[in-house]
């Protein structure tokens, strides 16, 4: 990676308090820090309600930085020490504009000559209008022409077309357009990022990438615990809204879309937006949603999500979901793209899997498999490349057996894979919008979502019971 030695920044985390910041956030400013990827003069100021000094913030975060990137034990103790002595904590209510200029005071104390600042919402979506109305009133975001002022906005956007739009109105009256960074932590992901190399820097696939050869595509995200201690959230979104009308939609474009006309961000959304628009409203005979239930095996429980006391006893919300899509396109038309997502399956993963269509006729077709040509993509974890073939098995008969050409990210490439959010708050440094979500494909992809989330809840649908620790409720596809 590439040294960044920039003019001064301030990193602002507003919620600093919270898991986001402590776990993930905060984590990936250290490792940025260790890859000498930070300004030299740079301040990490968390912002959040609860009472703390300096000192007990620093112990907070420390609790949760470690050193990825080879240093021996002294050196990272080092780095640490220097790192948390340019970490402070200022305590403030997020609809008090006072609070936010006595924080720019001392940022301006300390920057005389100015610094770029980084906001960083990392609040409940419940209060980023509130707060971002006292942020803008309170001049912080403000700053001299050769300085940047950035903010990153975390997801939900919105719970449906209408509340989305509403918020980007209402934020974009705060944070202009182009220095508005929509965070969806999956596109930071190394096998996200790779989609558009594999698709457009290799001559092999894109002539066979449409309906004419494939078959289906799945995407599928499965996690193998519940919603244990997130229940009170998860309840008024569900996993529809929480994973598969971004994450999963995203990587949707990404498959889908043609080839941008360049390799910059405007390109890149431009033709997501497209695919996505070629994608009709769902219907509900096209959608499975499920709930897990309780179930003891080998003498252990595992609770259900009615079973969570923060789960209203009448609560339908959707713990899986399969969707199947349809993209009215030349190049997709008639070619069905699965996506589900469920908690409190048998498996953590995320895959993307292509399945191409059998030869037209096969001489082999009484020797055994034949219909075995398949990518599958693994996001997560160890992440992989894997093209399935038939191949014949040595000997003196002549079987068929589907076997795999695999590319294994851990085994091919030396060091250690960053994480998203370590990419990501990079490029937000660098003005880099590319990974970010720009608001046409946000509002492009609520509308895919939107007519069934409201008939769900309109026509009080129940969801599938499933076994916790199973695949899920019958969905009736191939994927
Ligand atoms: N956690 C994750 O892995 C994750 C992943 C993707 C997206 N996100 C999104 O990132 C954001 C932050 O996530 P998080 O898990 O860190 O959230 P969180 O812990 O629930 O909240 C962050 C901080 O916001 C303040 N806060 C919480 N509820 C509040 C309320 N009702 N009114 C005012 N302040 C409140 C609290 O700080 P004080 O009380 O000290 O002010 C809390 O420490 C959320 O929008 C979330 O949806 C999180």
């Amino acid at each position: 990676m590439e040294t960044h030695q920039g003019q001064p920044s301030c990193f602002i985390i507003l919620g600093a308090s919270g898991d986001l910041a402590k776990k993930k956030l905060l984590p990936a400013l250290f490792s940025l820090y260790c890859n000498k990827m930070l300004p030299e003069d740079f301040v990490v100021i968390g912002f959040a309600r609860s009472s703390m000094d300096h000192k007990a913030f620093r112990n907070r975060i420390v609790e949760n930085l470690t050193c990825r990137y080879g240093e021996n034990e002294q050196d990272c103790a080092e780095k640490m020490d220097q790192f948390l002595d340019r970490c402070y904590y200022h305590s403030g209510q997020y609809d008090s504009t006072e609070d936010f200029e006595s924080l720019n005071k001392k940022i301006n104390e300390q920057y005389p000559d100015g610094a770029n600042r980084l906001f960083y919402m990392s609040i409940p979506p419940s209060i980023f209008v509130k707060t971002a109305k006292s942020v803008g009133a309170s001049g912080i975001m403000t700053v001299e022409e050769k300085f940047w002022s950035r903010v990153v906005i975390e997801k939900p956007f919105g719970e449906d077309t209408e509340s989305s739009e509403k918020l980007l109105e209402s934020l974009s009256k705060i944070f202009k357009e182009e220095q508005t960074y929509r965070i969806d932590h999956y596109l930071g992901k190394e096998v996200i990022q790779n989609l558009l190399i594999l698709r457009f820097a290799n001559r092999i696939f894109e002539p066979i990438w449409n309906q004419e050869h494939i078959q289906y595509v799945s995407i599928k995200f499965t996690e193998d615990i519940g919603v244990e201690g997130r229940a009170g959230y998860f309840d008024q979104y569900g996993i529809i809204r929480d994973v598969l009308q971004n994450h999963l939609m995203q990587i949707l474009a990404l498959v889908a879309m043609e080839q941008p006309v360049k390799f910059d961000a405007e390109s890149i959304a431009d033709e997501k937006v497209k695919a996505l628009r070629s994608v009709p409203a769902l219907t509900l005979d096209k959608v499975t949603v499920g709930q897990y239930a309780a179930i003891e095996k080998n003498g252990i429980k595992y609770p259900g999500y009615h079973d969570d006391p923060e789960v209203p006893d009448d609560s339908i919300t959707d713990t899986y979901a399969h969707l199947q899509l349809a993209i009215n396109n030349k190049r997709w038309y008639g070619v069905p793209f699965y996506l589900s997502a469920g908690k409190a399956l048998n498996d953590r993963k995320t895959e993307i899997f292509i399945k191409f269509k059998d030869v037209p006729y096969s001489i082999f077709h009484e020797t055994g498999k034949t219909n075995t040509n398949g990518l599958l993509i693994r996001v997560q974890p160890n992440e992989s490349i894997e093209f399935q073939m038939a191949n014949k098995v040595p000997g003196l008969g002549m079987n068929l057996e589907k076997v795999k050409l695999d590319m294994l990210y851990h085994d091919e490439f030396d060091g250690v894979l960053p994480e998203a959010y370590e990419r990501l708050l990079l490029d937000v440094m660098r003005g880099d919008r590319s990974l970010f979500l720009q608001k046409y494909e946000l509002q492009a992809s609520w509308d895919i979502v939107t007519p069934i989330l409201h008939e769900l809840q309109e026509k009080n649908i129940q969801p599938k019971p499933y076994p916790y620790g199973s695949e899920g409720p019958d969905h009736g596809c191939p994927a």
